[in-house]
């Protein structure tokens, strides 16, 4: 052990960011795993064809099953004819409303502070059909091709009843204010109007994005038994204590009845939650007395499960001739299901955005008979940002400022809404750095720059995500001898959707350990885990780095007192040491130490356990709290066929310290070419005559592929925030923010055209 400069010792983290508070230590740790790129743990498994997804758990005697969905918007089932599909082969069990077990209704997300539920509706308990393509009828079969095979031989009648599947006609029946989280989407500072009124130069446009639908690489499913008493369901969830919870109440169980894994998921997205086939699948299986796996079709996905809605968005900004901002107006309609709680936020990417003193903000919603929309990567900032980012851009042409530049002059010294101080906020560096490894000031007048059939042109935008940190995350850490040294188990109640969540709470966890991180295994994905975390929002590195901190100060004061009068560290309280190389020692006399093996063998103790809640939230009262970015990208414009090609692409983030650099970039890339697909093609293509989606497939819904994406160059200022665990901020759903605007911006640097209508097809620049 070294001394002084040196040393790695890492001593306790703070276990609460308020004002006064110290910075976690791993800040200024510099030695270690954080911050190098760390390749995913899980990924040789995942390689190895060796990491189960929920529908390749298997159980004995299982069935499979395969549903039936609605034709129509709104109305009844008047009949259901089954005799062909039950004479069918393999056929086990038709059910539907007629025959399904009695199951409470799932509380909807945001009714409860469990409940995860699509919607407030019950599910197969009444002949009431709420949106086209609704499952209204299951079947089970001995093999999936025989369950879709019979599910194919069902007849329904329907009583249809008058609907609204048209934005017009959902206009006409009434707009309201939305709520988001329950709270209003509104903000008012100053008079914005007649400052906008007033100003000298002024953009006043309306923007529109269409549906998305969720489209993970895994398709939903479950798998599905009742074991006594017990519902057991290995499922693909981001939100796995919740939706247990949640499947409890629909059941009438108690917690401890309801287990629910997920250890591996294929993207999520935020549509890897509670849908009805869950449902379906456990009430199945209750009736049939066999487990039952649930595997969505693609088409399936598509009819269960919802994605964003489409929103109708007013962005107007009034400027001096210099480029201050006087007035920043974003307003607008976002579509919803009379079901479910979520209108899509655009506004919350604007709040915090750009230095203004007279504001207005809303988003109002209108109501369909659909499938309840959802969450979507980055849900209000990324199409959001599209409307505001473009009219950015537009007033630049205005002012004829550079469109980096006019942000740069409205950079806010403090939060715009709430007046809260930020507490991390480098997005003048990330736009200077981006901007000069991207080669901005190359940049031509629009229209001006023609190579070949080819229009060629720059744009760039910005993206805000909140910080988020939610409440009730723990975590459990276990320390046991393990051969001649120890090893430690540290288990979470969070999620992973493939993002590198296990892995970064192992490298997180090493360091503050003082272990290799080959010592330390990371559990995760399961109910029976207590605590709560959530892939949601952007905030879970976040929540379980809080959770580990409490854990790890709870760990090593029991050590303390395990470690005795005969120890080294004998009479050191829990403040006064530090971790390193597999024991602890204290922090001004590294001679005084002991390894935790040591501790252990003279305790005679073969592993200490502690489970500890993180502190509340706190830090969020103090600051404003955003991941930021500034987005660079080259388009070339086929000025024959219209067709758009990304050539370029550049992001530069501000999310604080980066923890693995190796899936952080893979966050930001996967988030930019998300932002590529709904910029240039995502469109669900939603019947207005009968609400019907017409491209639930892959083949029809498109996507960026391989050829779609260039190179895409990620840099980051790696400016820990002292305020946070571990300096992080989340690097999850920033990566999509801001693309559509950074996309339409180079095309109209292209082409001199400006669309304010996503995707941006070929057919719009023609
Ligand atoms: Mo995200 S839309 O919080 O999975």
């Amino acid at each position: 052990l070294v001394q002084g400069a040196m040393t790695k010792l890492v001593p306790l983290a703070p276990d609460s960011w308020i004002p006064g508070g110290v910075p976690d230590p791993l800040i200024q740790h510099k030695h270690g795993l954080i911050g190098a790129a760390v390749s995913r743990l899980d990924g040789p498994l995942k390689v190895k064809g060796a990491a189960p997804f929920a529908a390749e758990f298997r159980f004995e005697n299982m069935a499979y099953c395969a549903l039936v969905y609605a034709t129509i918007a709104r109305g009844r089932i008047t009949a259901i004819d089954v005799v062909a599909a039950e004479a069918a082969p393999g056929v086990v069990l038709v059910m539907s409303h007629l025959n399904a077990p009695r199951m409470n209704k799932p509380p909807a997300f945001g009714s409860t502070p469990h409940g995860v539920g699509p919607a407030d509706l019950p599910i197969f308990q009444d002949d009431r059909v709420h949106w086209n393509g609704q499952p209204i009828v299951a079947v089970l079969a001995e093999t999936q091709e025989q369950a879709d095979h019979a599910a194919a031989l069902v007849e329904v009648a329907y009583a249809a009843e008058p609907s609204t599947t048209s934005l017009e006609g959902a206009k006409a029946n009434g707009i309201a204010q939305g709520l988001f989280m329950g709270q209003p989407l509104l903000n008012e500072i100053g008079d914005a109007e007649s400052a906008l009124a007033q100003a000298a130069v002024k953009v006043d446009a309306l923007y529109r994005t269409p549906r998305h639908n969720h489209n993970p690489i895994e398709p939903h499913a479950a798998t599905i038994a009742w074991v006594g008493d017990e519902l057991v369901i290995h499922d693909a969830s981001q939100m796995v204590t919740q939706q247990a919870q949640t499947l409890g109440e629909v059941f009438d169980l108690t917690p401890d009845q309801v287990r629910l894994t997920s250890p591996y998921v294929g993207g999520g997205f935020g549509s890897k939650g509670l849908w009805d086939h869950q449902v379906i699948g456990a009430a199945a299986a209750k009736m049939a007395g066999r487990p039952v796996r649930i595997a969505l079709s693609r088409e399936g996905v598509y009819r269960v499960v919802g994605g964003r809605t489409l929103t109708e968005q007013r962005v107007a900004i009034g400027a001096s001739a210099d480029g201050k901002f006087e007035a920043l107006i974003h307003t607008g309609l976002s579509v919803m299901s009379p079901h479910n709680n979520m209108p899509e936020p655009f506004i919350l990417g604007t709040r915090a955005g750009y230095a203004c003193p007279n504001i207005r903000l809303q988003v109002e919603v209108t109501q369909m008979n659909m499938l309840a929309n959802t969450f979507m990567r980055a849900p209000g900032e990324a199409v959001g940002t599209f409307a505001l980012e473009s009219a950015i851009d537009e007033l630049a042409v205005a002012l004829a400022i550079d469109p980096v530049e006019l942000r740069l002059r409205n950079e806010p010294e403090k939060d715009p809404t709430t007046g809260l101080p930020f507490s991390s906020r480098h997005i003048d560096k990330a736009w200077r750095d981006g901007a000069a490894r991207f080669g901005w000031s190359d940049r031509g007048a629009p229209g001006a720059r023609r190579e070949g059939e080819w229009l060629v042109g720059t744009g760039c935008a910005t993206g805000t995500y909140p910080y988020y940190r939610m409440p009730g995350a723990e975590a459990r850490i276990t320390l046991r001898r393990d051969g001649d040294g120890v090893g430690a188990l540290v288990e979470v109640a969070a999620a992973e959707m493939g993002m590198g969540t296990s892995t970064t709470t192992a490298i997180v966890a090493a360091e503050r350990l003082g272990l290799p991180l080959d010592r330390v295994e990371v559990a995760y994905g399961d109910s029976a885990i207590p605590g709560a975390i959530m892939a949601g929002g952007s905030q879970q590195t976040a929540a379980i780095g809080a959770a580990v901190i409490a854990a790890h100060n709870a760990l090593v004061a029991e050590l303390l007192t395990l470690a005795g009068n005969d120890s080294p560290l004998a009479g050191l309280s829990a403040g006064e040491v530090g971790s390193e190389d597999g024991g602890l020692a204290k922090l001004d006399d590294a001679a005084r130490r002991e390894s935790y093996a040591s501790i252990l063998a003279r305790a005679q103790r073969d592993e200490v356990t502690v489970t500890k809640a993180g502190t509340p939230p706190l830090e969020l009262m103090h600051w404003s709290m955003h991941s930021h970015s500034a987005l660079f990208c080259e388009v070339k414009v086929n000025a024959v066929t219209g067709e758009t090609r990304v050539s370029r692409f550049l992001g530069a983030f501000d999310c604080g310290r980066i923890l693995n650099a190796k899936t952080a970039a893979s966050q930001f890339r996967g988030g930019i070419i998300m932002g590529l697909g709904l910029a240039l093609m995502e469109e669900t293509q939603f019947d207005e005559r009968n609400g019907r989606i017409m491209n639930p497939s892959l083949a029809e819904y498109h996507l960026p592929v391989h050829l779609d994406v260039p190179e895409i160059d990620v840099i980051w200022t790696d400016i820990p925030d002292p305020h946070t665990p571990m300096g992080a901020h989340g690097v999850g759903e920033i990566g999509i923010t801001g693309v559509g605007a950074a996309v339409a911006n180079a095309i109209y640097n292209a082409t001199g055209r400006r669309v304010r209508d996503l995707p941006i097809t070929l057919d719009k620049l023609l």
